[in-house]
């Protein structure tokens, strides 16, 4: 099976409400709206480009994987993850995980915009945090 897409692209950063102007207004990138997304201790914003969404995420917690990845980067957001989509998040894992890619979910879990989420472990990807996500 594979990946169709780029679904978006996650990028960390300290304030929603002093990021959310430049991506809306500066850049004139549509504006999806926030959600709070409690299971990884962040809100969201999602802006459109393209067939492509960008996910402004901002830790709710000093114990956010966001709040970490900020405070390592000198207390500045930056680019976090890449997330692909996929028809099955479950079927992706399994055929991933049998071709001995480290997973840091083995069971998918909800994210944003109710879609089923699963990340694969940076040290089977190069560092990069990699996504799978499936369409509500
Ligand atoms: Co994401």
């Amino acid at each position: 099976m594979s990946l169709k897409k780029i679904d978006h692209l996650g990028i960390a950063v300290p304030s929603l409400a002093e990021a959310i102007p430049f991506y809306r207004d500066v850049l004139g990138l549509k504006y999806h709206g926030q959600e709070e997304v409690a299971d990884q201790k962040v809100r969201t914003a999602f802006f459109e480009i393209g067939e492509v969404h960008l996910e402004l995420l901002e830790p709710t917690s000093p114990e956010s994987p966001i709040a970490k990845f900020i405070e390592k980067n000198g207390g500045r957001g930056g680019i976090h993850h890449i997330a692909y989509d996929v028809d099955s998040v479950p079927e992706k894992l399994a055929e991933l995980t049998a071709k001995g890619v480290a997973v840091i979910d083995k069971v998918p879990r909800p994210g944003a915009n109710k879609k089923l989420i699963a990340f694969l472990h940076p040290k089977s990807t190069g560092s990069v945090l990699t996504e799978l996500c499936q369409p509500a």
